[in-house]
C-alpha cells in the first residue's frame, strides 16, 4: 500500500494518455503493434542476462549507505523528506546529506532493480550500451538519488564482461537541483571498484543545477538523456521552462540520440493551457513527434507503455528497509 505522503508525491505524474504510438519493443526482437489498453499491465522481469543480479544491484547501496541504515535516526530523517514531500517543498525536502541519504536509502534500490530491468529490456539502450569500443554519453535530469546511475552502471558493467578489456566507456552527468554529489560520488565510486575492470570505463560527473536554467555543455555528443520521475515535477515547478528545456532538447540533440521518459501510472496530471486542459504527456507528445496523426515533430518513439510493472522477488534478496514494486510509463524517445 502507498503511504499517504508518497500519494502526495504522486499527484503530479503523467497520466495514462491515449496514444496512437502503441508500439513496444523490447530487448530479445518482440516487437508488437497493439492497441493501447489502459487497464492492462505488462511486466518486466525480475532480473535477467542484460543486467547484474538483483543482489549485486542491493548490495551497492548496502555497502555504500551502511552509515545511514545504521543510524538510529534513519526513521527520522525518512519522516522528515516525507512531510517536505507532502507539502510539495521540494528543496527543503532534500536540504541536507541526512535528508538525502534516507531518502535515497529508502527508495532509491528498488527503483534501481526498475530501472536496471528497463534498461537491460530496450533494444536500443542496450544496444548503446554494449557497444564495444566508442565512449557513450548519458544525461540523467533529476537523478541525483542515484537509481539511474546504479540501473546504467548494472546494465552497461554485465554487457562489458563479454568484452571486459574493451575500450568502451560510459560517461554519465547527473544534473539535479538538490546536492546530491555525496550520494552519487558513493555509488560511482563503488560501481568502478566492484563491477569494472577499468575504472575509468564507468565514470559519473554531479552538476548541481537546476536544468531548467542550467546551460547543458555538449548536447550533440549525447547518445541517451533520462528524465526518471522528473518530468512532472519540472511542469510543476515552471511550465513555460519546462517546454522550452524539451525544445533545447529537440534543437540540440543529434540524430539517434535516445530519450527516455517515466513517470508514475494511473494518476493524472493536467496542465491548462488557455480555458482547456490538457494530459501533461499529451503536451510532451505534441512537442516531441508533433501532433497526433502528423507526426512531423523531431523526435519519433520508439517503445512505451502506458502501464508496466516491476515486482520485488522478496524471496531471492534481501535488503534492510521495504523494497517497493513499481508500476510506471514509460516512452523511449529517438531523435530523428
Ligand atoms: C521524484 S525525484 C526522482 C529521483 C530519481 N530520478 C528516481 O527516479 O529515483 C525527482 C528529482 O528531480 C530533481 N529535480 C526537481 N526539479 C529539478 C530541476 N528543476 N532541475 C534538476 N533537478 C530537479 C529533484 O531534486 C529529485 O532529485
Amino acid at each position: 500500500m502507498m503511504s499517504q505522503s508518497q500519494h502526495k508525491i504522486e499527484i503530479f505524474n503523467i497520466p495514462t494518455s491515449q496514444s496512437e504510438y502503441a508500439t513496444t519493443t523490447m530487448a530479445g526482437g518482440r516487437s508488437k503493434a497493439h492497441e493501447v489498453d489502459q487497464e492492462s499491465s505488462s511486466n518486466l522481469p525480475f532480473k535477467n542476462d542484460n543486467t547484474l543480479e538483483p543482489y549485486q544491484i542491493l548490495d551497492a547501496f548496502t555497502v555504500c549507505f551502511k552509515h545511514i541504515l545504521d543510524s538510529p535516526e534513519l526513521d527520522s530523517f525518512i519522516q522528515k523528506v516525507k512531510s517536505d514531500l507532502y507539502n510539495r517543498d521540494y528543496i527543503a525536502a532534500f536540504n541536507d546529506d541526512n535528508k538525502r541519504f534516507g531518502y535515497a536509502s529508502r527508495w532509491s534500490p528498488s527503483r534501481a532493480l526498475a530501472y536496471a530491468s528497463l534498461f537491460s529490456n530496450l533494444q536500443p539502450i542496450t544496444d548503446m550500451l554494449q557497444e564495444p569500443e566508442l565512449v557513450k554519453r548519458v544525461l540523467c535530469v533529476g537523478g541525483g538519488a542515484g537509481s539511474e546511475i546504479v540501473g546504467l552502471g548494472a546494465v552497461f558493467c554485465r554487457l562489458k564482461e563479454y568484452n571486459p578489456n574493451s575500450s568502451s566507456q560510459l560517461d554519465i552527468t547527473v544534473v539535479d537541483i538538490a546536492d546530491w554529489s555525496m550520494v552519487v560520488s558513493h555509488l560511482s565510486n563503488y560501481m568502478q571498484q566492484n563491477w569494472v575492470h577499468r575504472e575509468s570505463s564507468l565514470n559519473t560527473s554531479f552538476i548541481h543545477e537546476d536544468i531548467l536554467s542550467a546551460k547543458i555543455e555538449d548536447l550533440a555528443s549525447l547518445d541517451l538523456i533520462t528524465l526518471l520521475f522528473t518530468t512532472n515535477e519540472l511542469f510543476a515547478e515552471k511550465r513555460k521552462e519546462t517546454i522550452k528545456f524539451l525544445h533545447t532538447l529537440s534543437n540540440g540533440c543529434k540524430s539517434g540520440t535516445l530519450l527516455l521518459i517515466a513517470e508514475s501510472a494511473g494518476s493524472f496530471s493536467h496542465i491548462t493551457i488557455g480555458n482547456k486542459q490538457f494530459p501533461v504527456q499529451f503536451l510532451i507528445d505534441t512537442i516531441l513527434v508533433g501532433k497526433q496523426g502528423e507526426l512531423n515533430g523531431p523526435w519519433e518513439i520508439v517503445s512505451e507503455s502506458e502501464s508496466i510493472w516491476y515486482r520485488v522477488n522478496e524471496r531471492e534478496v534481501s535488503y534492510p528497509l521495504k523494497l517497493e514494486n513499481m508500476r510506471f510509463f514509460y516512452r523511449l524517445y529517438r531523435k530523428k
